[in-house]
């Protein structure tokens, strides 16, 4: 698969498979940016309802979890930001990560018959040969948009799409991967994105209405670090190591230390031992 082979992102595709009612209803589609999550904050300052959308080919300053960059060359990937903005009860908003990790999951299980697991705290896996490989990550940025419309999340997601595995520098190639190289055919981004978006608005809709029990346990059912041995670096050289045993409330992640002290993990890069 290569760019000229990818159908553009095409407004008229992702409207046509679109069956929500608030996200992306107002949807903004670029050819080049420098960060979708960017793009996006700024429509909120100036107002951008609840929901909006913005989609790019391509992004010059992609931004990952902790300070990285987010490879995004143009034309092969899905790259999508998307405003939250209804009033969220304040342990939804530390939960959005995983909501929309729930999302991106449940929309590649219905699009492919892929072994899917999520990593803590937001990493997508392709598992094959036992061996998990990242295929899409979210970064969450809160926007204050003032006192009227309260707490408002800007969601981004990164998916690897039709990426080539030549696309990857070298040293991403044994630790990332995209649904082409995984299912060996091309997937069409457009009905990817309104799938995406349609499990999403679901689960927001699901959590304003009910609080999070049933995501949290959809979470869990689906995370492949809970149980396991795992090894959490830490900011800046620190690390520990641990049995993975559950999420808290607000979805830090609970790992128990070979001394029997319970660590409540709210950010770093896991890795799973076994
Ligand atoms: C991660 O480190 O796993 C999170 C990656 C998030 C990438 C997406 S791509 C769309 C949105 N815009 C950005 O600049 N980042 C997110």
């Amino acid at each position: 698969m290569t760019a000229a082979s990818s159908p553009p992102l095409s407004l008229d595709t992702i409207r046509s498979h679109l069956s929500t009612n608030v996200i992306g209803a107002a949807l903004h589609l670029h050819d080049k940016v420098d960060s979708t999550n960017r793009v996006l904050a700024n429509l909120a300052h100036q107002g951008a309802p609840d929901g909006t959308v913005v989609v790019a080919e391509s992004q010059t300053a992609g931004r990952g979890r902790l300070g990285r960059t987010w490879l995004s060359p143009r034309g092969l990937n899905l790259y999508v930001s998307i405003l939250l903005a209804r009033m969220l009860p304040s342990e939804t908003v530390t939960w959005t990560p995983m909501l929309a990790a729930v999302a991106v999951f449940r929309t590649i299980r219905t699009l492919t018959t892929l072994d899917v697991r999520l990593k803590w705290p937001n990493d997508v896996l392709a598992i094959r040969g036992g061996v998990g490989r990242k295929l899409a990550g979210i970064l969450v940025d809160a926007v204050g948009t003032g006192p009227a419309s309260g707490r408002a999340v800007v969601v981004g997601i990164g998916i690897n799409v039709n990426m080539p595995v030549e696309t990857f520098p070298e040293e991403l190639r044994a630790t990332a991967t995209s649904l082409s190289i995984e299912t060996g055919s091309p997937i069409d981004r457009s009905r990817l994105l309104a799938m995406l978006l349609g499990e999403l608005e679901r689960l927001y809709d699901h959590a304003c209405a009910h609080g999070l029990g049933d995501i949290s346990a959809a979470y869990q059912a689906a995370c492949d670090t809970i149980g396991k041995p795992v090894r959490v670096e830490l900011t800046g050289s620190e690390q520990a190591e641990g049995t993975a045993e559950g999420l808290a409330s607000d979805g830090a992640l609970r790992l128990r230390t070979k001394n029997g002290k319970v660590l409540e993990i709210r950010a770093g890069d896991v890795v799973h031992l076994r």
